[in-house]
């Protein structure tokens, strides 16, 4: 029997040999003497023991001691690379705890219904419209207003560059378009320009119809998850337009499992150890990267013929494709992964919860979702009978076109636009030193009053007469403005018009919870109860 009782699990498996009468002995138990009670019979097992756990104590206190060094070290570490720059001393706003800043309130101020709005209305009532904080690891310099927008979104002769963050910037790697500035990023806009233009589209169209019928065809009477089947059917849309995968494919699953976990890893801790999200973002990376080698050399040996973007780019515009491979304009086949990727990450869950919060504004503005049917209604009824929806009518929706905006207006599905300065320049009268995060507020110009009276008021007529430039950024604007924003537009009217000629719906959460990722999305998914109409 051991009754060694108020020692560790380690010093027991010592004493197990005992067996026997009572012993009491004299240890130091983290340098403090302590008496032990042993039940034992055989008292030369005592010496042995005695040393034993005495070395094993000597290990455990100077484990302690390394763990307890390497704290400290991290701390001042911490505390020393997040110490603000001298020159931020010029520019309102405060930078919180020490380490972590105000991180903590904008994750919380982020998830709420309002997300990061009452941050910065907070923050801008007290500095205003350019204010300094220190969030999620970064000094960061927020700003609103036409004014920082035209300085930040035009970046005219080069003074911003994108600011990714580091986990997006090794998951996507260094030649996405979203880490190339200046001419590299002209050129791999220009190539991806076509593809996605209007006339690019019109091949893609009779896929996005079929893909849209087919995923309302099971909401009939069922309870669904609106954010769900969204993303299903933007993703069966990319997967399709990019490299022809079929819909129910083995590949296709394949290819959603690894995007799924790749777009999770971008919020993620910047810890690329085993078991961390960042980590397994990497890995699913690779194995999609791996999935696009084959495709590549597929297409290159002949095997394969498809008229997709990537066929496109690995004819027109790739190195080791057959017209002069030594020109110095074409991608290589890393170029070409990484920018498919960023596609598939610039475009997915954007569109996924635009189409989501539509779907959500509609059911909760019913006088615009009846004047959204009436049109949708015309275009059914103008229509010769037993035909399906054309390229024409999709093209000529100018309501739902009004609603798209609104809805981007409402939720602002990307809060705020994030650079970095590369070269010093001036806002509102404020100094911007070069290599500062500077992040353009878009929430706050999305809710500006003076443009946008009542904002919290979904209501698709503000779209009705031209704004003024730089006050409606649903799509950004300048060099860097969505080059997808065609193809969203199109899965969501096409998307629209079937969802709302068929069914009603009604939620059954009525949490306005938003998901603290970089993209705003429901936090519940939006769960419906859809019926027929
Ligand atoms: C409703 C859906 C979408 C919204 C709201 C949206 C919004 C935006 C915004 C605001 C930007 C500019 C960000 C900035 O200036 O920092 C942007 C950039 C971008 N978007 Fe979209 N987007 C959508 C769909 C798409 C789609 C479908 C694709 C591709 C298939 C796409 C690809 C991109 C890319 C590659 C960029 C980076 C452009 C560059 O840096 O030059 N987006 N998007």
């Amino acid at each position: 029997m051991h009754a060694c009782r108020h020692l560790s699990e380690t010093i027991n498996i010592g004493l197990q040999y005992l067996d026997g009468g009572i012993y009491t002995s004299k240890i130091q138990i983290l340098g403090i003497e302590q008496s032990v009670q042993c039940l034992c019979s055989d008292i030369g097992n005592i010496s042995l023991i005695k040393f034993t756990m005495m070395t094993i104590m000597g290990v455990i206190n100077l484990v302690i001691f390394l763990i307890l060094s390497l704290f400290v070290v991290s701390i001042v570490v911490l505390m020393y690379v997040t110490r603000s720059p001298k020159e931020m001393k010029g520019i309102p706003g405060n930078l919180g705890w020490p380490i972590l800043g105000e991180t903590l309130s904008f994750i919380s101020d982020f998830s709420s219904p309002s997300g990061i709005f009452s941050f910065m209305h907070n923050r801008q009532q007290r500095y205003g419209k350019v204010f300094k904080s220190f969030v999620l690891g970064r000094f960061t310099v927020f700003m609103t207003g036409r004014e920082a927008s035209k300085i930040l979104l035009t970046g005219k002769d080069g003074i911003v560059s994108l600011n990714l963050f580091y986990t997006g910037q090794q998951v996507l790697g260094p030649t996405s378009l979203l880490q190339t500035n200046g001419d590299p990023h002209k050129r791999l806009r220009r190539l991806i320009a076509e593809p996605l233009s209007i006339d690019g589209l019109k091949k893609y169209f009779h896929f996005i119809n079929t893909q849209a019928m087919q995923t309302l065809d099971h909401w009939q009477g069922r309870k669904v998850l609106v954010l769900e089947e969204a993303s299903t059917f933007t993703l069966k849309v990319i997967g399709h337009m990019i490299m022809s995968l079929e819909p129910t494919s083995e590949e296709q699953e394949k290819f959603r499992s690894n995007f799924k976990i790749i777009s999770s890893s971008f919020s993620s801790m910047p810890i690329k150890l085993p078991g961390t999200a960042f980590h397994r973002g990497i890995k699913a990376r690779d194995r999609m990267y791996e999935m696009l080698d084959s495709i590549i050399a597929r297409r290159r040996s002949g095997q394969e013929f498809q008229q997709d973007f990537l066929e496109s780019l690995i004819m027109k515009h790739s190195k080791g494709g057959t017209e002069g491979e030594d020109d110095e304009n074409k991608l290589t086949d890393k170029q070409l992964k990484d920018n498919v990727l960023t596609l598939l990450v610039a475009g997915h869950d954007t569109t996924t919860a635009a189409l989501t919060w539509l779907i959500k504004f509609l059911e909760e503005n019913p006088h615009v979702l009846e004047q959204l049917r009436e049109e949708h209604r015309g275009i059914i009824a103008n229509r010769k009978s037993g035909t399906d929806l054309t390229w024409s009518e999709v093209n000529n929706m100018p309501y739902t076109a009004k609603v798209i905006s609104e809805t981007l207006r409402r939720a602002t599905v990307l809060p705020w636009y994030s650079r970095k300065a590369s070269q010093d320049f001036e806002v509102d009268g404020y100094k911007i030193k070069k290599g500062w995060s500077v992040n353009l507020d878009v929430v706050s110009i999305h809710h500006d009053p003076e443009v946008f009276p009542d904002p919290q008021n979904f209501d698709p007529s503000r779209f009705d007469e031209p704004l003024r430039p730089f006050s409606f950024l649903g799509f950004g604007s300048g060099p860097r403005m969505c080059p997808g924003m065609n193809l969203a537009k199109i899965e969501i009217c096409v998307f629209i018009h079937h969802l709302v000629t068929r069914y009603k719906w009604k939620p059954l959460d009525r949490d306005n919870s938003v998901q603290p990722t970089l993209v705003r999305m429901p936090k519940n998914k939006y769960p419906v109860l859809v019926e027929p109409l």
